[in-house]
């Protein structure tokens, strides 16, 4: 089913859990999550209030990207498990009424895939134009960076992110040398129809849609994004003719370009225009008790989106992901409640990193694991209890895919979830109240008052209008004209005749 835009109706009353499958849940004592373990854990999950996960890539892969290197999209990567326990994790989601989005990676594979094996054979065949090649090892790729050297057919082949990743050919929008192909050519419209029969593969195993990396990055030389917007809407009328109700989530960053594509929502993240990280992640973030921060920015330019793509597909504010540091990294408990109020009452559906509603910290001074980088300590094993390797493997600890968190204090879910001044329980009530309340939901409008200390914004949807007021900062602030009845309270809240008064760290849902 389908609302007015054209979006599977679960979509708008969606709560997401992203989960980086390495780190979740060991069930079989080899120091790696799998997919029998995040199985199990559905029943957290959907506990908290989340009804829908993302699941970042599980397939076979060398792991130079931890998995955002595919070397065969039609299979589970066996640390993870097999193809059945991937169905078997769709069917126990959907008996909890969750859904399940795959991470679908279209512009570029391992170099290992079978295709870029064939595609480097100085012989012509099936896949010789799989991949964007120079038609000589001497000429490279402008401005894309290339593999060379390491095949007999004589070209470079463009790399579309680590120099181990080569780029899936899609077509140039507009060639302007020999071996720059067409969008029409028989080679990008073969990779095209490739991308459409994985797609095709996984939703009839039973997943629910994709989030899909780097989705703007397909078509080359297209700087305004028209090409790559003309291939993703043809999959677009794909998926409406055969999978209607399947959700797709594009991390492209320009609303405006992938909702055109068909995408139904798109991140902001720490990349591009968003000020994002001005919220987060930066010396001052707007959500520290300091009160240094701006949100303005922010807010000018998610206005800016907003008006371009209203009505036409939702933007969406996650907690993090596993390419950024923690939200813990830069606040505390407290400045996190505060932020999660935000997060949780803004439209789209909300996105939450593992770990995060529990203050998971980024593991400060690792060495790098699969690709990771500085973003490794963001992707350590999940804290569930006080027990052995705090519940999420019980392998010896060196055999951890990534060394955990080794504070005494360390946050784990069980103490949390028992515990109800939790930042977990705050969390989940804040979840409950967004869920409970159509103005809250990602297809409620909203409309700004002010982009301050308090940031003050109004949502409303079937005949309900909330103000939210968010006050980060330590000092308290009276919000006039604002007054009604309270549907949440984070930290300290009181009516006075001529509006709020709203505590210093602390935020409030009052219906109008
Ligand atoms: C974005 C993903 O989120 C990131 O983890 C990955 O390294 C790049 N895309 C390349 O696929």
């Amino acid at each position: 089913m389908s609302t007015t835009e054209n979006r599977p109706e679960w979509l708008d009353n969606a709560v997401f859990y992203e989960i980086y499958p390495q780190s979740f849940n060991d069930t079989n004592a080899d120091g790696i999550g799998d997919l029998n373990g995040i199985t199990e854990k559905l029943d957290y999950i959907r506990e908290l209030g989340c009804n829908a996960i993302w699941i970042n890539p599980c397939f076979k892969s060398p792991f130079g990207d931890a998995g955002y290197d595919v070397e065969d999209y039609y299979t589970i990567a066996p640390r993870y498990g097999t193809n059945e326990d991937m169905i078997r994790l769709f069917s126990e989601a959907h008996k909890r009424d969750m859904h399940v989005i795959l991470d679908l990676v279209p512009g570029h594979t391992a170099v290992t895939h079978e295709w870029f094996r064939q595609s480097m054979k100085a012989q012509r065949n099936e896949f010789t134009d799989r991949y964007v090649w120079t038609d000589s090892i001497w000429e490279e790729p402008q401005g894309m960076g290339c593999i060379r050297g390491i095949s007999d057919r004589d070209g470079s082949c463009a790399v579309n992110f680590f120099s181990h990743q080569p780029a899936l050919n899609y077509g140039f929008y507009k060639p302007d040398r020999d071996w720059q192909q067409p969008m029409d050519a028989p080679g990008p419209m073969a990779t095209r129809e490739a991308l459409k029969d994985i797609m095709r593969f996984w939703l009839c195993a039973g997943c629910d849609g994709f989030r899909v990396d780097m989705a703007g990055s397909l078509v080359k030389h297209d700087e305004d994004g028209k090409g790559t917007i003309a291939l993703w809407q043809d999959i677009r009328a794909f998926l409406d003719r055969e999978f209607p109700s399947a959700a797709m989530v594009s991390e492209w960053g320009e609303p405006d370009k992938s909702l055109l594509g068909g995408f139904h929502m798109d991140f902001l993240l720490h990349f591009g225009p968003s000020h994002y990280n001005d919220l987060f992640r930066c010396p001052e973030p707007y959500f520290s008790k300091r009160g240094k921060g701006s949100a303005k920015e922010f807010i000018s330019a998610y206005k800016e989106n907003y008006a371009k793509t209203n009505g036409k597909g939702l933007i969406c504010i996650p907690s993090g992901n596993h390419d950024m540091d923690r939200l813990a990294r830069s606040l505390d408990t407290d400045e996190m409640r505060v932020a999660f109020a935000f997060l949780l009452s803004m439209p789209g559906a909300p996105f939450i990193y593992y770990g995060d509603e529990i203050g998971m910290r980024y593991v400060e001074g690792l060495t790098s694991v699969e690709g990771g980088y500085g973003r490794t300590g963001s992707r350590s094993p999940m804290q569930w209890d006080k027990g052995l390797n705090a519940g999420f493997s019980s392998a010896r600890a060196d055999m951890l895919y990534i060394p955990q968190d080794s504070s005494p204090d360390r946050p784990d879910a069980a103490s949390q979830c028992a515990d109800d001044n939790s930042l977990r329980s705050e969390v989940k009530r804040l979840i409950a109240v967004r869920m409970a309340n159509p103005a809250l939901r990602s297809n409620g409008s909203i409309e700004f008052i002010s982009d301050g200390y308090p940031l003050v914004y109004s949502r409303s949807a079937e005949g309900q209008t909330i103000a939210v007021i968010i006050n980060p900062s330590a000092e308290s602030a009276l919000v006039p004209d604002i007054r009604g009845k309270f549907l949440y309270i984070v930290g300290s809240a009181e009516a006075k005749e001529n509006g709020t008064r709203i505590g210093g760290c602390s935020a409030a849902f009052v219906e109008l």
